[in-house]
């Protein structure tokens, strides 16, 4: 209750324009900030399971002032891996996101003057296991206007599970796991083959998990990567262009909230919560501790396929053919959608190292690994061989090359994730991309000209000296478009048409100011360079809010497309405190979080 009145007064505070009473999240700083005694108070209701932040590198810096207990050689060795940051109570993959507070030498971003804080990290860490835990630890922050966060691995790619002078709830330790061979729906009775999975888990234990029970699920393909914000926000991979995306797959959640409450939410009760969190981002509504998702049957085994495509020589006129023969691969990516293909791509462009050519087109080139299942090695190549003849006959062979592998196939699902995990994955760095969905009007709708032109514009590097890299997902198509209408909630509809999610990076991050200004130089960029192309090229058409540009000025559009509205009344609803802020979260505009001061603060606008 006391959250809500809370609430009432900033709201009419700023309906009267009391631009003087700007409210903001409680800091350190301020009188009403608890003292270590309340802190121990908290902790002691939570069982002890509260942790003051001790950042980890800590150990690297005279003193070790946050007394870590890691020694800083283990520090700098494991820092670029995302199953380090996964397993400390407060560290994000993605650092700059969290001030780079105190990294490690070595690290991107580390500047020696800089010294070791908490700056971007919360404050304190509650180590969930139960739900009551969660639910109280946020009733008392909200009552106090305490910013709260969530982490699950802390791989998001633009920090949404960071956040200075916050409480952070953490979620690895829900790590609970079961088959129902016949989940029954409280809606129409209809039962489903589905896992109950704790919000801990990542994909690599939920699915040799499901594994054991002969059922694989819809995750990511990076076995690091948590169930928590992965399914919020989407959630695409392996099986999505098959069956939907990972948000489609949620039968029932169990969530906290900030007030407090305990919400099991399903097709009969708190359908409205089923329905943001089936896509409508993480990290805003509330703690989800426990998914149930369907299970599917073992898809069969996989057939695998190489197409490659690159520039012949130098010359301008094979470089020109390379970005053709480029757009003609993608043109055909919805058919072979259609026909069952999916899998993965990257798009390289490289400036010229030869000195005597003059003209700055960049050298690109092009690998897409298409794989499906349950068929066999000579479908797969009767599929692409077609593709390979209608590159060489649109461009030339003398002016490109177009390699396709020999398929090959693996003997399940498992065989196939396990090997695409067989190296560790990395962080550290920031995820600075823009992305976009990409349906078959912008894919193999408009002339080829058009569609390599707008490579071509995509692919540019800050540094003009860099290497453009483009990440070309194959992760919609059929699979999104037939999920049953019961499924749906308000994950992006751009999904339902969308064949490709595209990323393109190539910001660079100036790391002589501070993060912020970094931060706000690379959104400048995006915004000038790269978003007009994607509006031109695809307008309207939507992009994946967990590999996108957080600082996009039109998330709202981009990212929830025609669900925004409505989940904004949802999170008033079951966040009326306003204790959950993200970057580009629902509601967010709102907010100013500034990661020099630490402070969030609502605009009044
Ligand atoms: C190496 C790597 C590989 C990736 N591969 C894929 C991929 O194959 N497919 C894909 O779709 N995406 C992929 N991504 C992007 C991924 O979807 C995002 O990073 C996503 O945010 C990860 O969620 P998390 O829970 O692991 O991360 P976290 O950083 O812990 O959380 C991300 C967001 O979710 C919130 N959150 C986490 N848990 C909960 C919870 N239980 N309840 C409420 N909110 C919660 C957090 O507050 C935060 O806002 C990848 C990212 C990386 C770094
Ligand atoms: C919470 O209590 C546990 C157990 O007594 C203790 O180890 C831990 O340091 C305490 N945390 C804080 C923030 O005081
Ligand atoms: C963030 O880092 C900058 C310097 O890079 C520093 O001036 C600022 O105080 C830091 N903010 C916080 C909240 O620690
Ligand atoms: C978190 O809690 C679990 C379960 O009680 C415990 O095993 C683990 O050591 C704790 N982690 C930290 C970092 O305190
Ligand atoms: C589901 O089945 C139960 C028990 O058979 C029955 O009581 C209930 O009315 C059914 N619900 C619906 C929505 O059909
Ligand atoms: C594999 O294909 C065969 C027919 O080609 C079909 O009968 C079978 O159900 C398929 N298996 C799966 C798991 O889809
Ligand atoms: C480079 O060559 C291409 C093809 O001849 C031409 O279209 C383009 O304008 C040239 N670019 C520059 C910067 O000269
Ligand atoms: C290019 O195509 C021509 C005509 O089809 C063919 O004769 C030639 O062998 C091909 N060259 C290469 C390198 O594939």
């Amino acid at each position: 209750m006391a959250g809500k009145a809370t609430f009432s007064i900033l709201a009419l505070l700023c309906a009267i324009g009391a631009s003087a009473q700007q409210t903001c999240k409680l800091t350190p700083f301020d009188a009403d900030w608890p003292s270590e005694a309340d802190w121990s108070a908290l902790n002691t209701t939570l069982g002890g399971s509260l942790i003051k932040t001790q950042p980890v590198a800590s150990s690297c810096y005279p003193g070790n002032p946050f007394h870590s207990s890691q020694a800083c050689e283990t520090v700098k060795k494991e820092w670029g891996y995302s199953y380090y940051h996964a397993s400390l109570p407060e560290s994000i993959g993605s650092p700059l996101y969290a001030n780079n507070s105190c990294l490690p030498p070595g690290a991107p971003g580390y500047t020696p003057t800089k010294g070791c804080e908490v700056g971007g990290a919360p404050q304190y860490v509650v180590n969930a296991t139960t739900e009551g835990q969660v639910a109280t630890a946020m009733v008392w922050a909200s009552e106090r206007n305490i910013r709260i966060i969530i982490k699950g691995t802390g791989h998001d790619l633009n920090g949404r599970s960071s956040g200075a002078y916050s409480l952070s709830i953490w979620t690895h330790n829900f790590k609970n796991l079961d088959f129902d061979a016949a989940w029954r729906s409280p809606s129409d009775n209809r039962t489903e083959a589905a896992i109950i999975l704790g919000s801990g888990h990542n994909w690599g234990s939920a699915s040799r998990g499901a594994a054991k029970f002969g059922r694989v699920l819809v995750g990511g393909v990076d076995q690091t990567v948590g169930v928590g914000g992965h399914i919020q926000g989407g959630g695409h991979g392996p099986l999505s262009s098959t069956l939907g995306l990972g948000a489609d797959q949620i039968l029932q959640v169990r969530v906290v909230t900030t007030q407090g409450q305990i919400l099991v939410a399903n097709e009969a009760q708190n359908q409205d919560l089923l329905w943001a969190i089936r896509g409508g981002g993480a990290g805003q509504y509330g703690v989800v501790t426990e998914y149930v998702l369907k299970a599917h049957p073992n898809p069969g085994n996989v057939v695998s396929c190489t197409i490659e495509v690159s520039a012949a020589g130098n010359d301008i006129a094979a470089k020109e053919a390379a970005w053709r023969g480029f757009a003609v691969l993608l043109a055909s990516i919805p058919d072979l959608m259609d026909a069952g293909l999916t899998g993965t791509g990257m798009g390289l462009a490289s400036t010229s190292q030869d000195a005597s050519v003059c003209n700055s087109t960049r050298k690109a080139s092009v690998s897409i690994g298409f794989f499906t299942y349950n068929t066999t090695e000579e479908k797969v190549a009767s599929l692409l061989k077609p593709v390979r003849d209608r590159i060489l006959a649109e461009v030339g062979n003398s002016t490109v090359t177009v390699s396709l592998s020999e398929p090959s196939t693996q003997a399940d699902f498992m065989t196939f994730f396990e090997s695409a995990n067989d190296a560790p994955s990395a962080a550290g760095t920031a995820g600075l991309m823009t992305s976009r969905l990409l349906g078959r009007k912008e894919l193999s709708g408009i002339p080829i000209s058009t569609l390599a032109s707008y490579l071509q514009r995509l692919m540019v590097t800050q540094d003009p000296t860099g290497t453009a890299l483009m990440v070309i997902g194959l992760q919609g198509g059929l699979g999104p478009r037939n999920v049953p209408e019961v499924m749906r909630g308000a994950l992006n509809p751009a999904w339902r048409s969308a064949y490709i999610h595209m990323m393109s990076y190539g910001a660079s991050v100036d790391s002589n100011v501070s993060p912020q200004e970094a931060l706000d130089g690379v959104a400048q960029w995006l915004e000038e360079t790269k978003e007009p192309v994607w509006r031109e090229w695809a307008p309207g058409s939507g992009a994946y809010m967990n590999e996108g540009n957080a600082f996009d000025r039109m998330f709202k559009e981009d990212f929830y497309g025609a669900s925004y509205d409505r989940l904004v009344e949802i999170k008033r609803k079951y966040d009326p405190t306003e204790s959950l802020f993200v970057l580009s979260g629902v509601g967010s505009d709102a907010w100013d979080y500034n990661l020099n001061t630490g402070k969030l603060c609502s605009k009044c606008v």
